[in-house]
């Protein structure tokens, strides 16, 4: 069992870019992923069927809202490039387990793990159909596919990554909700909310398969679009995303976070980022900022900043014992001290992140 699973956007672009492009013929020459068996992500109506039968559910058949505003298209293709990723990701894990791949051969809950990651897959390409057939509703063009690769390769590690891309889901879809509500688009806020349900309920069971506590924290940490924005293309070939050009979010510089297994306790946490990014070499007048909760974004200097080559490498505390800081944290370095009331302030002056730390 792994206490604690540290991964940051920076490190996992990293490693993604470093690995051979042709990793198993039979399944992704290239990367590419789609279109699957079934037709997704253009599925006709008979393989639509099968995949509202695989996961349990249909599509809602209701009409959609009157008008979407343009922060809704952008909350809508941000949901669209993330179950895209979601899609490919769990398909492979799919293929992996099933085919028992080293490091994927389960033994005891080998039927339960399937069973329930094939009805996550269908339930993730409903997502993706709700979201592109709400922009294609709107005349929007809907999100297209990028090619993918993913830093794992055992089943612990892979779910490990599955339940931090969620947490970051399930703090972001928050943020979603908020730009629904205050932009007139409240007639999604329901059906993303129900999403929220169900990524939790994958959440728990990842949970559950790494021996943690199956909940996690009282209020999950909330996030901002920008921030899932960058770590979507954590997973992405680069330059290999059709239409990302069209969704106007932020894409901050890589933030890693050197600590690893780190512990719930108060401690000082090291990272760095290319020195080449910052845009300054004045490192005081930086920081490092910590979203946790629904707590306050909690601000901390950089100490001991260090030139390392390329790198600047640095460490900051991480109060842990003050704030009972479980689940998901997430950490960006900003321009300036704040203070930052939410976490979209934090990303409006963030210029690398996210760094995600789990705690258990
Ligand atoms: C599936 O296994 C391959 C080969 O080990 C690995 O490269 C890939 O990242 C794995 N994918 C997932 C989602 O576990």
């Amino acid at each position: 069992m792994r206490s604690s699973i540290i991964y940051s956007a920076a490190l996992l672009a990293g490693v993604a870019s470093a690995l051979p492009t042709n990793k198993r013929g039979d399944f992704s020459p290239d990367n590419v992923y789609f279109p699957l068996a079934n037709g997704f992500p253009n599925p006709s109506q008979d393989q639509i069927m099968a995949i509202q039968k695989q996961a349990d559910g249909t599509l809602p058949n209701g009409p959609p809202p009157p008008t979407l505003s343009p922060e809704g298209v952008t909350n809508l293709k941000l949901i669209a490039l993330n179950e895209l990723f979601e899609v490919a990701f769990y398909t492979e894990l799919i293929y992996n387990v099933t085919n028992k791949l080293h490091g994927y051969d389960l033994g005891y809950g080998h039927e339960y793990v399937l069973d329930t990651l094939t009805a996550i897959q269908a339930q993730e390409e409903l997502h993706l159909l709700n979201a592109n057939g709400a922009l294609q509703h709107f005349n929007q063009e809907p999100i297209q596919p990028c090619k993918y690769s993913f830093p794992v390769t055992d089943f612990q590690s892979a779910i490990a990554l599955a339940g931090t891309f969620t947490d970051v889901v399930l703090g972001t879809l928050q943020d979603v909700n908020q730009i629904f509500a205050k932009n007139g688009d409240d007639g999604l806020v329901r059906a993303v909310s129900s999403v929220i349900g169900n990524e939790a309920e994958q959440e728990g069971f990842f949970r559950l398969v790494q021996k943690k506590r199956a909940s996690s924290q009282p209020f999950l940490t909330t996030s901002a679009r920008d921030f899932a924005f960058t770590a979507i293309q954590g997973f992405t070939v680069p330059g290999s995303c059709p239409n990302i050009n069209t969704i106007p979010l932020k894409t901050f510089k890589p933030l890693a976070v050197v600590s690893q297994n780190i512990q719930p306790a108060t401690q000082n946490i090291k990272f760095s980022f290319a020195k080449a990014d910052a845009g300054t070499e004045d490192w005081a007048s930086l920081s490092v900022v910590y979203i946790n909760q629904q707590n306050v974004p909690i601000v901390k200097s950089l100490q001991n900043p260090n030139v390392e080559g390329d790198m600047v490498v640095f460490e900051a505390q991480f109060p842990f014992d003050e704030f009972l800081m479980h689940g998901l944290t997430i950490a960006a370095v900003t321009k300036g001290s704040g203070p930052f009331a939410s976490a979209d302030a934090v990303a409006e002056a963030a210029i690398f992140g996210p760094g995600l730390i789990e705690i258990d």
